[in-house]
């Protein structure tokens, strides 16, 4: 497909000033003279804001990273997920068209977006509101057919069913992302033949955050409150009851550390740290003396690697963000 920038272009573009102060922050991330990494994010941002990518869009970005106007429009023409036309207000519709969804009613997905959006891809409706397109596979062929409408999926999808969730974004609403026919996830069809044990969330994981981030067609100004709350990680019993360090029932948002950086622990030692409520650099270099001593007759098959390696000093200076001869090894990846 030919891909160049559309016939009419506004004036200007610029970030929004919270947009502005993301981009810069990105930036930082990479070694000086080296911020023309930064061009995807930047794009896919002006992306999020404007819905598309215009000319002065992407000339201002080339102007942030110092690149010449040319390597930029290379990047933003060559990734289809950058949008070169304006798109619809409230959404632009990808209808995946590859072979499993294709199989499974994808044209008939598309016939409908051709008769209550537009004729043709890219063409924005009548009320200004909708565009789409057809896309190649998205990855969620077990839930075909499907499509992405802002940021989310929406699976196991019928005529009918797609029917009814334009209608809902049209009436302002934002429908559940997710399988449209009542499946959790991408279990079989007929249910559940092993692992039959029901987790209790309403949700799997991907809906339950797009529920709670609540952006899935919206137009990221930069200045988002935060999205997820998450309950404070609760601590377990053994430290309640005086018996050692405080234990996480989970690692705190963002994810635990990655314990493997500690020279003596391996990756099943890790899985049992964590099991047993350790996820992070800082709680194991809080530890007292005490404490070091209930770990290493407790937490370690071989009595005594705690001290002995020094855990704290190590996740002192992991915690702080600093390096240990051992992590550095384990960051260039001569650790097996
Ligand atoms: S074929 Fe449609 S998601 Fe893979």
């Amino acid at each position: 497909m030919l891909r160049r920038l559309h016939s009419e272009q506004p004036d200007s573009f610029a970030f929004t000033a919270a947009n502005q102060a993301w981009a810069e922050a990105q930036l930082t991330k990479f070694p000086e003279g080296r911020q023309a990494s930064g061009v995807i994010p930047l794009l896919w941002r002006a992306q999020e804001q404007e819905g598309w990518l215009s000319k002065p869009a992407i000339e201002s970005i080339a102007d942030m990273l110092g690149m010449a106007y040319i390597r930029v429009l290379e990047v933003a023409t060559f990734y289809f997920m950058f949008q070169l036309k304006p798109v619809g207000s409230v959404a632009h519709i990808q209808i995946c068209g590859t072979t499993s969804c294709m199989l499974c009613g994808s044209e008939d997905l598309i016939g409908i977006c051709q008769e209550v959006i537009a004729k043709n891809a890219h063409e924005i409706s009548a009320d200004g509101k909708f565009s789409w397109e057809e896309v190649e596979c998205l990855g969620a062929c077990t839930n075909a057919p499907m499509a992405q409408i802002g940021k989310d999926y929406y699976e196991d999808l019928t005529a009918e069913k797609f029917r009814d969730l334009l209608k809902a974004f049209e009436n302002g609403e934002v429908p559940t992302p997710g399988p449209q026919n009542g499946r959790f996830a991408a279990e079989p069809l007929g249910g559940l033949t092993s692992l039959k044990d029901k987790t209790g969330e309403a949700a799997n994981g991907s809906v339950a955050l797009a529920n709670a981030l609540g952006d899935t067609i919206k137009r990221i100004q930069g200045d988002e409150v935060p999205i997820i709350t998450k309950p404070k990680p609760k601590t377990k019993t053994a430290a309640a009851a005086g018996q050692g360090p405080t234990m996480l029932d989970g690692p705190r948002e963002g994810g635990g550390d990655d314990l493997k950086k500690i020279k003596g622990v391996g990756p099943k030692l890790e899985a049992d740290l964590n099991d047993k409520g350790v996820w992070h650099y800082d709680q194991i270099a809080a530890w007292t003396e005490a404490e070091v001593k209930w770990a290493d007759d407790n937490l370690v098959k071989f009595k005594g690697r705690v001290s002995r390696d020094d855990w704290v000093g190590q996740a002192k200076l992991l915690a702080e963000g600093g390096d240990t001869a051992f992590s550095k090894k384990v960051d260039k990846g001569d650790v097996y």
